[in-house]
C-alpha cells in the first residue's frame, strides 16, 4: 500500500470535475485526499453528495455543502477508492462498511472514477473478503448461505453500518464471475448489499496519477 500513490490519486481525480457540478464522493482514505483537493474548488462547484458520515464530517469541515440525493437527481461524476479492482474495472468495495451508500451514489452517476494504489489491482477478485451488509436479524441465515456456496462468513463484530446494519467478510471466494455472483447474493433476503461493483463497475481507474489501460 503507497500512500503517495493515493494521494497522487485523488488529486489526479479532481481532472474529471467540471464546473458547477454536484460531486459523489466516496469513502476512505483514498478519497480522503480527494475531498482535500476539492476543497480548492468549493466555490466552482455546487457540492458533494457524501457516501459516508465519515465523509459527510470531512466534507463539511472543508466549507464544501453536503447535498441530499433525492434533491440533486442524478450526478455527472462519482469519485471513490476500491479494496481491489480487476482488469475490467470490476471492484470488491466495502473494507470502510460505507458500500451500500457508495453503490447507491455510482448507480446515481454517469461517470464512476475509481481511485487506487497500485497495491489494489488484482486478475482474479476475492483475495480481500468480500463485504456484505446484512440486516441484523439475517446475520446467521446469510452465513449458512455463504458456506453453501463454498465461502467462509466472518461477522465484522461491534461495527453498525450508517444504516443501522451489520457487516460480513467472505474469505475464500475466487470470484471468477462476478456479476453472475453479486446477481445471486442480490436475490437473498436479508443481504442489503454486495460490495462487488460488477455489474455496474467503475468507468475510469486512477492507479496513483495513471489512467489504468
Ligand atoms: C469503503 O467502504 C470502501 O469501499 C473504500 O472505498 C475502500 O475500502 C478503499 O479504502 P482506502 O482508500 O482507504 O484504501
Amino acid at each position: 500500500m503507497s500512500n503517495n500513490e493515493k494521494r497522487l490519486a485523488g488529486e489526479a481525480a479532481i481532472r474529471y470535475v467540471e464546473k458547477d457540478a454536484i460531486i459523489g464522493v466516496g469513502t476512505g482514505s483514498t478519497v480522503a485526499f480527494f475531498i482535500d483537493a476539492l476543497a480548492d474548488l468549493r466555490d466552482q462547484i455546487q457540492g458533494a453528495v457524501s457516501s459516508s458520515e465519515q465523509s459527510t464530517a470531512h466534507l463539511k469541515k472543508l466549507g464544501i455543502p453536503v447535498l441530499d440525493l433525492n434533491a440533486t437527481g442524478a450526478l455527472t461524476l462519482y469519485v471513490d477508492g476500491a479494496d481491489e479492482c480487476d482488469p475490467l474495472r470490476r471492484l470488491i468495495k466495502g473494507g470502510g462498511a460505507a458500500l451500500t451508500r457508495e453503490k447507491i451514489v455510482a448507480e446515481a452517476s454517469a461517470q464512476f472514477v475509481c481511485i487506487i494504489d497500485s497495491s489494489k489491482r488484482v486478475d482474479i477478485l476475492g483475495k480481500f473478503p468480500l463485504p456484505i451488509e446484512v440486516i441484523p436479524m439475517a446475520r446467521s441465515l446469510i452465513g449458512r448461505e455463504i458456506a453453501r456456496r463454498g465461502g467462509q462468513p466472518v461477522w465484522r463484530d461491534g461495527v453498525v453500518t450508517d444504516n443501522g446494519n451489520w457487516i460480513i467478510d467472505v474469505h475464500g471466494w475466487q470470484i471468477a464471475d462476478p456479476v453472475a455472483l453479486e446477481r445471486d447474493l442480490n436475490q437473498l433476503p436479508g443481504i442489503v448489499s454486495v460490495g462487488l461493483f460488477a455489474r455496474r463497475p467503475a468507468d475510469i481507474v486512477l492507479v496513483g496519477d495513471q489512467v489504468m489501460a
